[in-house]
């Protein structure tokens, strides 16, 4: 058996200066955004910002409901909503910042697995990474260049296309 070792960067900023201008208010924005979540069961309040490459910046939180699959994160919230009103346009940069009034949050935010999946779909169709930045209300925020690192050996939806569809 032959053994394959997948590695990926994680870069880490202690203060959100080391960032770009356009990039801390990106996360600010993720940050503010976690006070608009309807989030009354988990108490785990989540903000989204993705920066298209039309300079606009979508927003999202999570949203949840009370029967509680039907509630969305904040992630797709933003993601799906970008998709919508700009189909096509790419999605540069997303941030995401979460912060809770039932656990101390020690680590920023990482998105979950449905989360990176349809985030990845997006990389694909766009051709160009998908940069992140995660955090949490204060503190060191990660870094990750690109969705695919997040979710290695991912299940590609591209098989389910007829040939020819885009
Ligand atoms: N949640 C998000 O919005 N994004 C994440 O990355 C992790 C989890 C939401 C879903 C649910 O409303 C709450 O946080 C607790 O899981």
């Amino acid at each position: 058996m032959k053994k394959n070792t997948l590695s990926v960067n994680v870069y880490e900023v202690d203060k959100i200066e080391e960032l770009t201008a356009e990039e801390q208010e990106l996360v600010e924005v993720s940050r503010k955004m976690t006070r608009k979540a309807y989030a009354p069961y988990s108490e785990f309040y989540v903000g989204a910002a993705i920066l298209l490459e039309n300079g606009k910046i979508i927003k999202g939180n999570n949203q949840e409901n009370g029967a509680y699959p039907s509630g969305l994160c904040a992630e797709r919230v933003a993601a799906f909503a970008a998709s919508a009103m700009y189909p096509g346009v790419e999605m540069k940069t997303i941030a995401v910042s979460a912060h809770s009034t039932r656990v101390e949050m020690e680590e920023p935010v990482s998105p979950c697995g449905a989360c990176r999946q349809v985030l990845l779909e997006y990389e694909i169709l766009q051709q160009k990474p998908i940069k992140m930045l995660l955090s949490k209300e204060e503190g060191k925020i990660l870094v990750i260049e690109k969705v695919n690192d997040l979710l290695p050996l991912s299940f590609s939806g591209g098989g389910l296309k007829k040939s020819g569809a885009s």
